[in-house]
């Protein structure tokens, strides 16, 4: 696996690739990688030639109170699991690289990228959209992978491919789970041994607002009902727990159609610091 930091050595390296005929996959990340980004690279690995794995802690994305400096960067045992996982390339480039002395390019997506996240973490999106856009640029993949897990992220790429005649397949990737069922998560490394254990209350509050809604409780309900849960928990504050319509993530107050139940909400517990976890989570409810 070539581990490569700056652009002209990637154009170098894949221009190899496109000369022998390969095609390449691409799976962005911000490293704190965990088995979740493993099944990401090993569902590329099934679509392409080559797989190139970018990791880069993307500072517009994090707004001025969030994780930046805090999210964990672990690129040495990275490296090792993607070595061992069959990656080609280790796309990591410094910050300098990816936003030169001048940039002065955001890319938004209005709609989908305004409510839920988009509410809680304003500019979030924005960010997303802009480095997606750089790294589909700088790799020019067949084929890009996205966890499920980041629904609403995903939704937004395939609108930003979509709008701007990206050639590039944007492949969702089920949410890998613990065996007790909570999402994997590279900020799960912030929970403490209580707290690891209360967040369990998400999937499952999810799951039961799910078979609420399949069995008539009506969608308003089920939505409280699952807040509820959540708060007795232990989680201090609520970001949303909503249906949505799956493809369009237009909110919706009866389960009409195939939709997506997605919630987030803050952790932290009895921390003398105040310190709190954002978890987010979210399932396929169909009707
Ligand atoms: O999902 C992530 O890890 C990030 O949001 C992404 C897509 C790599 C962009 O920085």
């Amino acid at each position: 696996m070539q581990i490569i930091r700056n652009l002209s050595t990637l154009y170098d390296a894949l221009a190899g690739f496109r000369a022998a005929g390969e095609t390449v996959a691409l799976v962005p990340t911000m490293g704190a990688l965990h088995d979740g980004h493993m099944s990401l690279v090993r569902a590329a690995r099934t679509r392409a030639d080559r797989v190139v794995v970018s990791i880069f802690v993307n500072p517009t994305q994090f707004g001025p109170n969030e994780d930046f400096d805090a999210y964990p960067r672990t690129e040495e045992a990275d490296s090792a699991l993607l070595r061992a996982g069959g990656v080609d390339i280790l796309w990591a480039p410094g910050v300098r690289e990816m936003y030169p002395e001048g940039f002065a390019t955001s890319v938004r997506i209005s709609g989908i990228s305004d409510h839920l996240d988009g509410a809680a973490r304003p500019g979030h999106f924005d960010g997303v959209a802009t480095v997606v856009s750089k790294l589909l640029g700088q790799v020019r993949p067949d084929a890009a992978l996205f966890g499920e897990k980041d629904y609403q992220q995903l939704a937004v790429i395939r609108r930003l491919v979509t709008d701007l005649n990206l050639r590039v397949e944007i492949v969702g990737v089920p949410t890998a789970r613990a065996e007790d069922g909570l999402a994997l998560s590279s900020r799960n490394a912030y929970l403490t041994t209580e707290e690891r254990s209360a967040a369990l209350a998400l999937p499952h509050a999810l799951n039961a607002a799910a078979s609420a809604m399949q069995t008539g409780t009506p969608v308003a309900t089920a939505l409280t009902e699952a807040m509820d849960a959540l708060s007795r928990a232990g989680f201090s504050s609520i970001d949303y727990v909503a249906l949505c319509d799956a493809g369009t993530l237009a909110p919706l107050e009866s389960l009409d159609r195939p939709a997506r139940l997605l919630g987030a909400a803050r952790i932290g517990l009895n921390r003398t610091d105040g310190f709190t976890t954002r978890l987010i989570d979210n399932i396929a409810v169909n009707p």
